[in-house]
């Protein structure tokens, strides 16, 4: 049997890092087999990827050269981690996935968007999600928690307020259309936030009788 795929998606400094976490620790504490990963990165090559992606010394990076690189690193992590471990059973959480790049290349990039969904659909063929996650939380708090939190900003969080204005609507976007999309206000304690996707989990679960 083929195990459930969960994504974790949101605009940046909207904490799904940390709820990816506690829901691997969550499900783990519960018997489930998971697997914790993330994009970019998520295996070796992936990882070097993700620096050159990340890297804001990079700024002559074409948006058409961005938006292969994420799949790039998508159609490894698939193949070397994510595929593996559904057809072992396994219950995978990702840390972002197609849908970020979708709102950000796509919509925030305002990128061709039926090549953006060519190019993902290429690489992700069958293994859409089960169930995605969508930690909403408006643009400027995110971007005020990273600049507390963190001593830099990466290359694409330091865009102008614009193109994060313009993801944030793609996500809002993608989730008024995918019935798999489940938005969770992430404005609130974590503990509040937390126990939201749990739920949302465990319906999911139940769904697809695996809970235990
Ligand atoms: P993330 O790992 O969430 O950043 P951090 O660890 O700093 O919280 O993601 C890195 C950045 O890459 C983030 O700004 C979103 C962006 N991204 C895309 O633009 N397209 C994609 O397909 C993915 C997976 C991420």
């Amino acid at each position: 049997m083929r195990g459930i795929f969960i994504t974790m998606e949101g605009p940046d400094g909207s904490g799904k890092s940390t709820q990816a976490k506690r829901l691997f620790e969550y499900l783990r504490g519960k018997g489930y087999n998971v697997v914790l990963t993330r994009e970019p990165g998520g295996t070796s090559v992936g990882e070097q990827i993700r620096n050159i992606l990340l890297n804001p010394d990079n700024s002559e990076l074409g948006f058409k050269t961005e938006v292969l690189l994420y799949a790039a690193s998508r159609a490894q992590h698939l193949e070397e981690v994510i595929i593996p471990a559904l057809k072992e059973g396994k219950t995978v959480i990702s840390d972002r996935f197609v849908d970020s790049s979708i709102a950000y290349q796509g919509y925030g990039r305002s990128l061709n968007l039926p090549l953006v969904v060519e190019i993902n659909r290429l690489v992700v063929e069958n293994y859409m999600p089960d169930l995605t996650i969508l930690l909403d939380l408006p643009v400027e708090v995110g971007l005020e928690r990273i600049r507390k939190k963190q001593k830099s900003m990466d290359r694409l969080e330091q865009e102008a307020i614009s193109f994060h204005e313009q993801v944030y609507h793609g996500f809002k976007k993608l989730a008024f259309n995918e019935k798999r999309i489940k938005t969770v206000s992430a404005d609130g304690s974590e503990d509040m936030i937390f126990a939201h996707i749990v739920k949302m989990v465990e319906e999911k679960l139940k769904e697809v009788n695996l809970i235990v």
